[in-house]
């Protein structure tokens, strides 16, 4: 029998959490995840897409994303590297996304290609050009869904669960991916979760999209980061400068840039068995001071990226 994860991912795009229908499709992931998580401890991962080739392109900078994809596809046994400076590609010569794409594609005899680009439908245009899946690694303002699976095996491998928690989302939320694809596949993979969003009035959530969430979605919104130390899970996230730049508002970002800080000392007051998450890299938002604390989570998001990016490939590429 077909299993969700074979019907939802196998020779499959990857460019939305909306392509993920139900906690069934979750829940095969994270046993997938957390099985590459023992087998690359033990050294033991072999070589499960031997003879796949899966290039790695970004037109944004990555250091998480980008590094952990190579090391997963390298330790599934793939030829894989990841071209991240597009100044030495053709796009600085006027070339599309559409012709890259299948340039990359061919020249590479790509299995699969993973990509990050600043257009919001880029990984759709992408899909559309290519003949293999394509792997959205961050498109635009509006979707990380990678990171949004590797954010729930977070909450999941902490908490144990993804029902029943009080979540606050802090920060850029305008121009922010990650937030919302956490948002849309959370509140679709938990039940009774409550949703606290947590910006200044100028970085809210935009309307189209709360209007997205699935119906009987419970949230709320606020300025005051106070408002949501009482979360299970606090994800932060930073001021996105880049957007500001491209649309001339750096005197706006000033303004906004450290609004909302989590210190040490607020961190403390949170629940016990609260998780402090951020997608990085951050900027002031986050103290230092909190890394100390055990409800930090943020540097374990790096390593379920890895197991979570391993699982992902392997359900695209791999049968059964
Ligand atoms: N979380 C995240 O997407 O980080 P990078 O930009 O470093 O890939």
């Amino acid at each position: 029998m077909t299993s969700r994860l074979e019907e939802t991912f196998y020779g499959q795009d990857f460019i939305s959490v909306n392509q993920i229908k139900d906690r069934e499709t979750v829940d095969e992931l994270f046993d997938s995840a957390y099985e590459m998580e023992q087998a690359v401890a033990a050294h033991e991962v072999g070589d499960v897409l031997a003879g796949h080739a899966i290039p790695i392109i970004f037109y944004q900078p990555s250091t998480r994303t980008a590094l952990s994809f190579l090391y997963a596809a390298k330790r599934l046994g793939a030829y894989s590297e990841a071209m991240h400076d597009m100044t030495f590609s053709s796009a600085a010569k006027g070339e599309s996304l559409p012709d890259s794409i299948r340039a990359i594609q061919n020249v590479t005899s790509a299995s699969a290609i993973v990509l990050r680009h600043p257009d919001d439908n880029s990984s759709q245009e992408a899909a559309y050009y290519a003949d293999v899946p394509i792997i959205n690694a961050g498109s635009g303002k509006r979707e990380h869904p990678t990171q949004a699976l590797l954010d729930l095996l977070t909450i999941h491998a902490r908490r144990e669960t993804l029902d029943n928690l009080k979540i606050a989302l802090v920060g850029d939320l305008l121009y922010g991916r990650t937030v919302k694809s956490l948002a849309l596949l959370l509140s679709r993979a938990g039940q009774n979760n409550q949703f606290t969003f947590v910006s200044a009035p100028q970085l809210r959530l935009p309307n189209e999209f709360l209007a997205d969430l699935p119906n009987g979605t419970q949230f709320s919104q606020t300025e005051n980061i106070q408002d949501a130390l009482d979360a299970d899970v606090l994800y932060m996230t930073r001021t996105q400068r880049e957007w500001f730049e491209k649309e001339g508002k750096l005197d706006e970002y000033e303004e906004l840039r450290a609004k909302l800080m989590l210190t040490k000392e607020m961190a403390q007051q949170m629940p016990e068995d609260s998780v402090i998450m951020h997608p990085l890299p951050r900027q002031e938002e986050l103290r230092y001071g909190v890394d100390e604390n055990p409800r930090a989570a943020y540097f374990d998001q790096m390593k379920y990226g890895l197991y979570m990016r391993m699982a992902i490939l392997k359900a695209i590429l791999v049968k059964g």
